[in-house]
């Protein structure tokens, strides 16, 4: 049976999947070539996974594509993923357009280089009107400094005299992350074997499907990504309360 039709099937509803894509240093590690090849090499599981998830009807997939914490790498390498970015959209843009794929990003962009935030910007209006996929790109993104962020506009709100603490509840909350507007990821999936979430959606996330591959990044395809849709619907979510 084909991953659509068992979709439809079951009580698992699959509508957004967020990928932790790591491993990119060890799959050049392991072919003794620079670390910043395997980020090359990654771009193509990019493609992969985007087009895995237009053809499985995955209507919000979510690329954790540099964190808070990778400006601590080597200047060298930083500057190559920067390049790479900049390839990416370059290059990428219009393909990305007409196949409806609306493209957003979350993450302190203020801190990229300014042509960078310039091509956000543009790859953001560009499909802003798009509907078959909504891509979002985590980009200089750390769940910590999300959430101290939506503190910090929360206190100005009340500092401002225009909430009382009373009001702030969960859906408030959360309406003042960036990621308003999105489902909460169903899966969170990370390949390279490591088992940790290295601070993506720590909101988000609170009841994702966690999902671990031992595949290293680059050589993530659409087979990696049916499993993962598989795995996820031999789970059972039970959010606290008992399956019937
Ligand atoms: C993930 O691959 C890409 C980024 C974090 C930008 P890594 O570069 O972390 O690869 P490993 O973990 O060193 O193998
Ligand atoms: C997480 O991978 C960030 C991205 C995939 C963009 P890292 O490789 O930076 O995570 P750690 O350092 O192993 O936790
Ligand atoms: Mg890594």
């Amino acid at each position: 049976m084909g991953i659509v039709e068992k979709n439809d099937l079951t009580a698992n509803s699959l509508k957004h999947i967020a990928i932790i894509m790591d491993g990119n240093g060890r799959w050049a590690n392991k072919r003794a070539l620079s670390r910043l090849k395997g980020h090359e090499q990654g771009a193509n599981a990019v493609r992969e996974a985007i087009k895995g998830c237009r053809e499985l009807g995955i209507p919000f997939l979510t690329l954790f594509a540099f964190s808070s914490e990778n400006w601590k790498r080597p200047k060298d390498e930083v500057n190559h993923l920067m390049g790479l970015f900049r390839y990416f959209f370059n290059k990428e843009l219009k393909d990305l357009s007409e196949a409806g794929v609306k493209v957003n990003f979350i993450g302190n962009i203020k801190k990229l280089p300014e042509d960078v935030q310039d091509l956000v910007q543009i790859a953001k209006d560009k499909t802003a009107g798009n509907t078959d996929l909504v891509l979002t790109i985590a980009l200089s993104y750390g769940g910590k400094e999300e959430i101290t962020s939506a503190a910090r506009k929360i206190a100005k709100l009340i500092l401002d005299g225009e909430l009382a603490p009373d009001e702030i509840d969960e859906t408030f909350f959360a309406s003042h992350l960036e990621t308003d507007g999105l489902p909460d990821p169903d899966i969170i999936l990370r390949t390279s074997g490591e088992q940790r979430i290295s601070n993506f959606l720590l909101w988000q996330s609170a009841y994702s499907e966690l999902i671990f591959q031992e595949v290293l990044w680059p050589d993530f395809d659409r087979s990696w990504l049916e499993k993962a849709v598989d795995e996820f619907h031999s789970r059972c979510r039970r959010y606290g309360a008992i399956s019937v």
